[in-house]
């Protein structure tokens, strides 16, 4: 991003339109996170039913009072270990905020993320962002500039062209509002990572969670039917396919013995980290090719797996 297309960013933020940012996640649909407006856009370019709350982005953690109240010393901690990163803390909001960016809970996600683009665009802009992730409601997140063409084109104003997002899977969203941090949408910040920062363990308490439309079940989906296995279930299930049957591929964690013409085998990398990295784009390739399934092979029961688990859950529910 060259200087005169920052300027014409923050222009367009400035005048209510929407942005479309690379973080090291995924990339965000932008807009000012004060302005109704361009908030409105946001859900109307989505599809995104309006009680389903925006994250707020800023460049620096002086901006969070004007976004949040009663900040715990752990949302400190936090903020300091992982600031700025794939890190979404859940807060008390600020009175001022807008009920349509938190959909009237008195919460608010507020995040610092690193990506240099989002940086100098926060930085530039002055003010916060709300952002979710540039796809229509439900669909899988983009992680590259033609991603997001793909998935909103001409309603985004500006697609700032940022690479591959380093992460690729949305940040590990805490909610710090109550008296035990607990962990709403698992990320590549791990619950052991965040549990070593805070001397403390996590609640696993389910009830009252807020509602993230990251927790319906069926989210982060592709279009095709897909299913989620483990290496015996794909093994027996591709023993048994008959010849004429429809083509099919399945999202591997390890080399698969099959040498049937209509199987499809993508092998991911084997560490959480590099799988994350690849998984969206594999299943926005895959998606493409019109298979009659997915099969999704399960990935390992640990926590280092916890986020790619959880997307691989959505992406088949
Ligand atoms: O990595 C990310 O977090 C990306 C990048 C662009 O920053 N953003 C993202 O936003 O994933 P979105 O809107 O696609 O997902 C944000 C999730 C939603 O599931 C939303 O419901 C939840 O955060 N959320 C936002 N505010 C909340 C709140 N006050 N309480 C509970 N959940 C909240
Ligand atoms: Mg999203």
């Amino acid at each position: 991003m060259n200087n005169s297309e920052l300027k014409k960013a923050v222009t367009l933020l400035k005048e209510g339109c929407l942005v479309a940012m690379p973080t090291e996640t995924v990339y965000g649909l932008a807009a000012d996170a004060k302005n109704p407006e361009a908030i409105k856009k946001i859900f109307r370019a989505k599809g995104r039913p309006a009680d389903h709350p925006l994250i707020v982005h800023i460049a620096d953690i002086l901006q969070l009072h004007a976004w949040a109240i009663d900040i715990s010393p752990q949302a400190r901690q936090l903020a300091e270990a992982f600031w700025p990163g794939p890190l979404t803390l859940i807060l008390k909001k600020n009175s001022q905020v807008s009920d349509l960016l938190t959909g009237r809970q008195d919460t608010i996600g507020i995040r610092i993320p690193r990506h240099p683009i989002a940086q100098a665009l926060l930085q530039a802009f002055g003010g916060g962002v709300a952002a979710p992730s540039a796809n229509r409601f439900g669909r899988i997140s983009p992680t590259t500039a033609e991603a997001v063409r793909e998935e909103l084109g001409d309603k985004v104003d500006l697609i700032l062209e940022g690479g591959q997002c380093e992460v690729g899977v949305e940040s590990t969203i805490v909610d710090v509002s109550g008296e035990i941090p607990r962990v709403l949408r698992p990320g590549m910040i791990t619950s052991r990572q965040i549990e070593e920062v805070l001397h403390q363990h996590l609640s696993l308490e389910k009830k009252n969670v807020p509602r993230v439309s990251g927790a319906l079940e069926s989210h982060y989906a592709p279009m095709t039917k897909t299913k989620l296995m483990s290496r015996e279930e794909i093994e027996l299930y591709l023993q048994k396919l008959n010849e004429n049957e429809l083509p099919l591929a399945v999202l591997a964690t390890e080399p698969l013995l099959c040498q049937k013409k209509q199987v499809t085998i993508v092998v991911m990398k084997k560490n959480p980290f590099a799988y994350a990295h690849d998984l969206y784009q594999a299943l926005r390739d895959l998606d493409k090719r019109n298979f009659q399934l997915i099969i999704l092979q399960k990935v390992p029961d640990n926590a280092d797996w916890d986020a790619v688990r959880d997307r691989l859950q959505r992406a088949s529910s």
